[in-house]
């Protein structure tokens, strides 16, 4: 199974994926349960990021078992979808973006497969830390269905599970970057890693603390994901549709850690 979809807030089912059966992997991090499923005659993995009814927060999710485990199922490319709130004013809940970079605030999470000893150093290059094909990929099946979206952006993660401050907002925007959440790192990242391609597809559901007229509220965040899910889904299975079988990336995302030489993968 090549392609696997990672649900976010609001994404916790596998949408159009048909024959789906749950599947438990094991790995050396803990074990995960996935639900593989059918799309266009081709397996699909999905995993939803929280667990079933958002019941782990962004700072507890066990990321490295998450990708070791679609790693394990042979997944080459993932698509993954995450709830963020606007540091830009013209960037309006409601609209979706294609992450294309990201500024790392986390600082308590696990964060690489290589802690050293056996396991080995390993120092990966993010020049591009979303994969740039996919991402096209994106693009191609937004314009099909008709859907307008940012063409890239820059994502600032913080640690949460609190928003952030007006200050912090203030900062995160002065820096350029466009949109916040609490979960693509070290996820986009431990991707990397594994050598995966990975997409991150953002829905702003707020204008981030300090730009929103009101307090933020999780329930705010999981209506507007409600209101856009069916064209999430949408851009995201024409997108799936569009991977060719057996691709390998040109961006050489299959091949982001090869200073390990012939492991080139995490132990
Ligand atoms: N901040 C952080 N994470 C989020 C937000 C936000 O404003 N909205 C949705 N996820």
């Amino acid at each position: 199974m090549e392609i696997a979809v990672i649900g976010g807030t609001g994404v916790y089912d596998p949408g159009v994926l048909q024959d789906v059966h749950a599947v438990a992997v094991s790995t050396p991090y803990g074990d995960v349960q996935v639900q593989v499923g059918t799309f266009q005659g081709r397996e699909v993995a999905f995993l939803a990021r929280h667990g079933a009814g958002h019941a782990v927060p962004p700072h507890r999710v066990n990321y490295r078992a998450n990708i070791y485990a679609l790693y394990q199922l042979g997944v080459k490319s993932i698509f993954a979808t995450a709830a963020v709130g606007s540091l830009q004013p013209e960037w309006k809940p409601g609209d979706f973006c294609l992450l294309d970079d990201f500024i790392d605030m986390t600082h308590r999470r696990d964060s690489t497969f290589f802690e050293g000893g056996d396991a080995g150093v390993v120092h990966v290059d993010y020049t591009e830390p979303y994969c740039g094909e996919l991402r096209q990929y994106l693009l191609d099946a937004a314009r099909e269905v008709g859907l307008f979206v940012h063409p890239t952006g820059t994502y600032v993660c913080t640690e949460g599970p609190r928003y952030e401050t007006p200050a912090e907002v203030r900062l995160f925007a002065s820096w350029g970057a466009h949109v916040v959440g609490m979960t693509q790192v070290p996820e986009v990242v431990l991707a990397r890693e594994a050598q995966m391609c990975y997409a991150g597809i953002a829905m702003i559901t707020n204008f981030a603390a300090g730009i929103s007229p009101t307090k933020l509220t999780h329930a705010e965040v999981l209506a507007v994901m409600e209101e856009n899910a069916t064209k999430l889904q949408r851009l995201l299975f024409a997108a799936i549709g569009r991977v060719p079988p057996g691709r390998h990336c040109a961006r050489g995302c299959h091949e982001a850690a090869r200073e390990l030489g012939s492991l080139g993968r995490p132990s």
